[in-house]
């Protein structure tokens, strides 16, 4: 989710001490000494030291596209050679049989047919093969709403019906689609099709489950929830299913005029960010249902293959503005799930399963994600970093500070985080694991508050004041992927060399690029990063440079980044997945045309952008675009 500059979410009061706070003076010499290296451009080695690792499957140069240019146009740019094509926009019928209704592209469909229409504002997405590159089940979250464009008069009146209009338009969208002549399009009607909205019974598990911080009044029991809301990136396991998070959660509540520690803490404010679904659904006022924030920002997985199945929320994982959830193997066949937290001095988690996969499928591995341990991060100065084990009765989680149990852990893991002293990053988004050579590489997008006065300092990992540019910061862990030590290093340090501020230049080796969001490792080991500059700031100022979004293609050998694409006017670039032969990529463009301060203008809904249709006066609709080679040959080669 983009999110507004001027309302930059720094919920983190904590106060774990910086790198200038710590007493080791050796260890500050160090920092200072990496900043002065920053100065000259190479505070961060951009070679990872393993260029002599497997390239992938079809060797020779990574990238072999020629860069597209920085752009305004109100379009999809592409390399020379490519196509990309518009399809699976927002509100067009999922394929559910019986119940297939046409968009309106007025915003007049009623919140019953959107619950049966594509959502609003892909994000993360995955591909499931049904039969290979051919036919799929495509999988998307749809992060939030728009009501400027989602109802005919946008917010003008506000009802009953236009909160669960809003309630259908989240969640996630679940497609088969198949490939015919190198076309895509949507197989109607699909036993596959579904939509999963902020209003879908789910059940809850793992350690969260039936605590008394997650009954309510709607569920005494603690172990059933409705929806899932606010869903960015996500997750596919092994077995086949499919991880979707709930990041900006709190924005739905409306909670106190004075929240308690624990609700200030996740952001719990009055009047919630403009939503105001409170003011129609009551479990959305906080006041009276302050139990209902606890039961969102989690984890869910879902089986895509089974369309009568019951999303369950993953506790064991903790509970935070999650991004996303990015799983891969230890070589003993456990799992491990990388988190980050988007939001301003916000923390990057791992989750070790106890169990190993069995084969079998979900049926196989259904409590897989309920038992395990869950860590935090903490990034030294010395280019050395630990995972600190978050559970009951260690590291100072007493019962005496609130965590008497693993429940009261995974409910107040800022908490938690903040008491055994983890890293405060830039507002980690994406992680993505280079298939080639296993380390584990994270967007850390902006952090203009960074070293603000009265606000954290700069840190060896977060190592720019006012970072309005944003940077990739990555790491080897010490062994297998369940370690709990790790080395690290700076990918880049994404800016403009014609900036005029030294901090804001960066060392990018090639195209230049702002707020790293997206980031996906194809299987040849090829980089995929994606931009989430907010439409406030783009254009203007030392964003001007930039153009729109765009996504970019970097050599993890070289550190070379190659611009592939770049979207419409104020939209977001995310989500990205290739077909297996990796001859088709689907790309998500998020909220075209969003209007910079406020929900957009349904009177002028194409003030900005009416990408996909071009017509003057069309809404902006999200939507996948389709990317082939005209000689179908493999993306990015
Ligand atoms: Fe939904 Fe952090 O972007
Ligand atoms: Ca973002
Ligand atoms: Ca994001």
């Amino acid at each position: 989710m983009a999110k507004d500059f001027r309302e930059l979410e720094d919920s983190n009061r904590s106060r774990n001490p910086t790198i200038y706070e710590v007493s080791d003076p050796r260890r500050r010499i160090v920092l200072r000494a990496g900043l002065g290296a920053l100065a000259a451009g190479f505070l961060s080695p951009l070679v990872s030291g393993c260029a002599s690792a497997p390239v992938g499957r079809t060797g020779g140069p990574l990238i072999g596209f020629k860069s597209v240019p920085v752009s305004t146009a109100d379009t999809v740019l592409v390399p020379e050679g490519y196509i990309a094509t518009p399809a699976f926009a927002w509100g067009e019928p999922v394929g559910i049989a019986g119940n297939m209704p046409a968009f309106r592209p007025d915003g007049s469909n009623s919140a019953a047919e959107q619950e049966a229409q594509i959502g609003m504002h892909h994000d993360g997405m995955h591909y499931f093969p049904l039969e290979g590159s051919r036919r799929g089940l495509l999988v998307f979250n749809n992060e939030y709403t728009d009501d400027g464009l989602l109802h005919p008069d946008g917010m003008k009146t506000w009802n009953a019906e236009k909160v669960r209009k809003s309630i259908a338009a989240h969640g996630v969208t679940i497609l088969e689609i198949e490939e015919r002549g190198g076309e895509w399009r949507i197989v109607r009607p699909s036993r596959y099709a579904r939509r999963i909205t902020g209003a879908t019974p789910m059940a809850i598990s793992g350690p969260a489950a039936g605590h008394p911080m997650m009954r309510t009044a709607a569920d005494p029991s603690g172990t059933r929830v409705l929806g899932t809301l606010n869903n960015c990136a996500h997750g596919v396991t092994p077995w086949g299913t499919y991880l979707t998070c709930e990041e900006n959660f709190i924005f739905y509540f409306s909670g106190p005029e004075k929240p308690d520690a624990h609700g200030a803490r996740w952001g719990l404010r009055r009047g919630g960010r403009g939503y105001r679904w409170h003011e129609h659904e009551e479990r959305f006022d906080a006041v009276k249902h302050p139990n209902e924030p606890n039961r969102f920002g989690w984890v869910v997985e879902i089986d895509p293959m089974d369309p009568t199945s019951t999303p369950v929320k993953r506790t064991a994982l903790g509970r935070a503005a999650h991004e996303g959830a990015w799983v891969v193997q230890t070589k003993d066949g456990r799992v491990v799930v990388y988190m980050g937290e988007d939001a301003a001095f916000e923390y990057i988690y791992k989750f070790v399963s106890r169990d190993r996969v069995r084969a079998g499928g979900y049926a196989a591995n259904r409590d897989l994600l309920d038992h395990g341990r869950l860590y935090v991060a903490r990034f030294d100065a010395d280019g050395r970093g630990r995972w600190i084990e978050l559970a009951a009765g260690v590291n100072g989680l007493t019962a005496e500070r609130g965590f008497a149990t693993q429940g009261d852990v995974v409910i107040k893991l800022r908490q938690a985080s903040d008491l055994v002293g983890a890293t405060k990053m830039d507002r980690p988004e994406w992680i993505a694991v280079d298939p080639n050579t296993s380390e584990v590489y994270c967007t850390l997008t902006n952090n203009p508050a960074r070293g603000a006065s009265g606000r954290p300092a700069v840190d060896a990992a977060n190592p720019r004041a006012n970072n309005t540019m944003g940077h990739i910061i990555k790491w080897k862990e010490d062994g297998d992927f369940d370690a709990t030590t790790f080395t690290w290093s700076h990918f880049v340090l994404a800016g403009d060399p014609a900036n005029s501020r030294p901090e804001a230049k960066g060392n990018i080796r090639g195209d230049i690029f702002a707020n790293p969001d997206g980031l996906w490792f194809d299987a040849r080991g090829v980089l995929w990063i994606q931009t989430d500059m907010h439409a406030s700031v783009m254009y203007k100022d030392e964003y001007a440079g930039f153009g729109s979004n765009m996504m970019l293609a970097a050599d993890p050998r070289t550190g070379e980044v190659r611009r592939f694409l770049v979207g419409p006017p104020n939209c977001e670039v995310t989500g990205v997945v290739c077909t297996p032969d990796m001859r088709t990529m689907f790309v998500n463009i998020q909220h075209p045309g969003e209007s910079p301060t406020d929900r957009s203008d349904p009177d002028n809904p194409s003030r900005y952008s009416s990408w996909p249709s071009g017509t003057p006066g069309a809404r902006p609709r999200s939507a996948t675009v389709v990317i082939r080679r005209r000689d179908g040959g493999v993306i990015g080669t």
